[in-house]
């Protein structure tokens, strides 16, 4: 499923580097801990689903000596961000969804995830592909935050604002959108999508702010869930939520708050 974007040029992943700012920049730091534990020797075919602006698809460049990597997104502004900034003739970016992944069967030997599986509208085609285009013996791995147990911090400090500022924030939070991001939850689902040899682990991080501009910027820009949802709220709304996490976290200097995210690997069933 190739050619013209899926998604609106206004919407939660429209905007490149606003992307990078908000979420981007820990993307990567998780994606280096992913690749180690992975461990994948050099010179294999890859797949990136959910690629945004190329935060794993760097990281599998810089650390893997990949053979070659397909990296798919639907959003296409974050594709031609990637095409833009990561300029490596081993790589192809395609607008794609991963309901139908744009590569031959069993044609791939690691097919990997960043923070984008609970996005997907329907991850049991997702999963379907993903198997459908990996070799026999063949590592699907993916990682996606800690939402139910308040895994990235500054997120979830946003949402916890939210909620004493705007009745309703509770149920657009993705604590509430993504239940199924535990390792049990995922692990039933890779199972019942017949993955073999499913295994899931933490990784954990340190997202770190220069100041409270560094933490706020972002979530005025509009990509991603909460910079989204703060758009849709009035002025008034927007600017009491600013102030209630400002005065959350004043006094600290970094600002620093945890990061966690659930990997998870399998095989192909
Ligand atoms: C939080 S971003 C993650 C981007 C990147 N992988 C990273 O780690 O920074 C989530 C991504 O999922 C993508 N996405 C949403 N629905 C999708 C689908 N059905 N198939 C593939 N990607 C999808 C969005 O366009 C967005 O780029």
């Amino acid at each position: 499923m190739t050619g013209e974007p899926m998604f609106p040029e206004r919407g939660p992943w429209s905007d490149g580097a606003s992307y990078e700012r908000y979420m981007g920049r820990w993307s990567r730091r998780v994606a280096r801990e992913f690749i180690a534990w992975l461990g994948q020797p050099a010179g294999l075919s890859w797949l990136d689903v959910g690629c945004g602006t190329g935060a794993l698809t760097a990281t599998i460049c810089a650390e893997c000596a990949p053979g070659a990597i397909v990296a798919v997104d639907p959003s296409g502004p974050f594709i031609d961000y990637a095409r833009g900034t990561l300029r490596d003739n081993r790589v192809r970016f395609e607008v794609a969804s991963a309901s139908a992944l744009p590569v031959g069967d069993r044609s791939i030997d690691v097919v990997a995830s960043g923070l984008a599986l609970n996005f997907f509208a329907d991850r049991p085609a997702a999963f379907a592909e993903m198997q459908r285009v990996a070799k026999p013996n063949a590592t699907i791995a993916f990682y996606v935050w800690d939402y139910p147990g308040g895994g990235m911090g500054f997120m979830d400090a946003f949402w916890e604002a939210a909620m004493a500022v705007a009745p309703g924030a509770a149920s657009a939070g993705e604590r509430s959108r993504f239940p199924f991001c535990t390792p049990g939850g995922l692990l039933d689902e890779l199972r019942a999508a017949g993955f073999a040899q499913a295994e899931a682990r933490p990784i954990e991080v340190t997202a770190e702010f220069a100041d409270f501009d560094d933490l706020w910027a972002p979530f005025t820009q509009g990509t991603g869930p909460a910079p989204a949802y703060y758009q849709r709220l009035d002025g008034e709304t927007r600017l009491a939520l600013k102030r209630t996490l400002e005065s959350r976290v004043a006094g600290r200097r970094p600002i620093q708050f945890p990061a966690r995210a659930w990997a998870l690997r399998g095989r192909p069933g």
